[in-house]
């Protein structure tokens, strides 16, 4: 076990300053019944503790990090601009070319507004299209997140699964969540139905949607579904947006919407083009951004949008993974650990789901194509597995319905040693229950 003294003093004290001793529920570790990590650096593929202690990091900031922490490349970019100013609150020409890079390399992208959150660029996203269209309705999928703004608090992934799944918080009105339908991830009939229905289509505005869902573990979409959601949107007037905030550079340059090949009218970003610094964007067809304030009637502001520091290490960011060969290099590294744990699960009760670099186990489940699958999931296994990869130095991303990502500086003695300790507690795990299911039969 390793010592981890002062991580539990600065939590406990912590906990007297800050609600639940956090800034973002996902930090807490709820549900694992254990002291969270409190980082005091990372380097490359690993965070340090408090306490001196060294992680593998597969949480990588929830994604935010494919070149994982203080990269040169970043450090440097952001370095530099600090020492020209912080923030100004004015326009930098930075934004500007960050801007062109990004739709450069996202063809449905002409232009784009950069925020300081995802959640802002989701909530920019859904006021465009109310206001683009002049309807009132959103459809969302349950278990998708899309940050934490009123109208997404319902049947939401990540932390909100916490909550009470119908109004998933406390504080929001109910006339915040009325305009809001959510379905069912990955169902095109449904979705058909609804949007050829004479009461409803004529009132969506937009359907919103991870395209590849992170935030129930990681269950990519079916092509059928966001091809049907995209033939649906465009026969009813209502606008397609993809949530890209994980996404986004994660999964190839191109995104989600490159690997299956659809094209929404409104795509969000984040995590990746903040290069680890607070940054998102709401991108899309220009005769639909251009509604936005200044230019248009649709409102949207931020002291801190299109930071300086942020828009550098994003640029930097991107620079990199724009690079020939990231992201095959990145899934390489990715199936020393997936491609063994995949096998090493076959015909077992669990299962592997991984999209490029992006990847997350479900225990107890062996098919999982949206939220309603994941009522068996053994959450408690999940507990268990994540502690003992902890105790032996691996950090996953802390909880069973978020993913875990790895970087291009993650080491092959790093990766090999996680593929062998996933290995080991899978042996185990299973050895265990068959031994619990025969001494169980044996006693009926
Ligand atoms: C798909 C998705 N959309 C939106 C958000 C909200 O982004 P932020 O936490 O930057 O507000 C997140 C955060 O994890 C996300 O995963």
């Amino acid at each position: 076990m390793k010592n981890r003294e002062k991580t539990q003093k600065i939590f406990k004290n912590s906990c007297s300053a800050i609600p639940g001793g956090v800034n973002s529920p996902a930090r807490a570790f709820k549900g694992l019944d254990m002291v969270p990590l409190i980082v005091d650096r990372g380097q490359g593929d690993q965070v340090f503790d408090v306490d001196g202690n060294a992680y593998i990091d597969y949480c990588c900031g929830f994604g935010s990090l494919p070149l994982g922490h203080a990269h040169p490349k970043i450090v440097d970019a952001a370095t530099s601009q600090i020492k020209k100013g912080s923030s100004f609150g004015i326009s930098t020409s930075i934004e500007q070319e960050i801007a062109e890079f990004i739709i450069s390399k996202v063809p449905s992208v002409e232009k784009l507004r950069f925020t300081s959150s995802g959640t802002e660029a989701t909530m920019t996203a859904i006021r465009l299209a109310r206001g683009f269209t002049k309807r009132p309705l959103i459809i969302k999928f349950n278990g998708n997140y899309h940050g934490h703004a009123d109208p997404f608090l319902v049947k939401s992934g990540s932390s909100v699964i916490d909550f009470n799944q119908e109004s998933a918080s406390s504080g929001v009105l109910v006339d915040a969540v009325k305009n809001t339908i959510s379905l069912p991830f990955n169902n095109p009939h449904l979705i058909e139905k609804i949007m050829r229905d004479p009461f409803y289509a004529h009132l969506i505005a937009a359907v919103i949607v991870e395209p590849i869902a992170g935030n129930m573990g990681l269950i990519p979409a079916n092509s059928a579904f966001l091809k049907t959601l995209r033939e649906e949107t465009e026969r009813n007037g209502s606008l397609l947006i993809f949530d890209e905030v994980i996404t986004g550079f994660r999964v190839g340059l191109g995104g989600a919407q490159g690997i299956y090949n659809i094209q929404p009218d409104l795509t969000c970003f984040g995590k990746i083009i903040g290069g680890g610094f607070p940054a998102a964007a709401v991108g899309g067809l220009a005769e639909i951004m251009d509604k936005l304030a200044p230019l248009g009637d649709v409102y949207q502001a931020g002291t801190l949008s299109g930071n300086p520091v942020a828009m550098r290490a994003g640029l930097a960011t991107l620079k990199e993974v724009a690079k020939k060969g990231f992201y095959n290099d990145l899934k390489e590294k990715t199936d020393i650990i997936t491609k063994p744990v995949q096998k090493a699960l076959d015909g077992k009760n669990a299962v592997l789901c991984q999209v490029g670099s992006m990847f997350s186990i479900f225990w107890g489940v062996n098919d999982v194509t949206c939220f309603e699958d994941l009522e068996l999931l053994d959450t408690l296994t999940f507990k268990t597995f994540f502690k003992t990869l902890f105790d032996q130095g691996i950090y996953l991303s802390p909880s069973p319905y978020e993913t875990s990502f790895v970087s291009s500086v993650h080491t092959k003695e790093h990766l090999e040693f996680t593929r062998d300790a996933i290995l080991h507690f899978i042996d185990l795990h299973f050895q265990r229950e068959k031994t619990l299911v025969k001494s169980a039969c044996e006693a009926y």
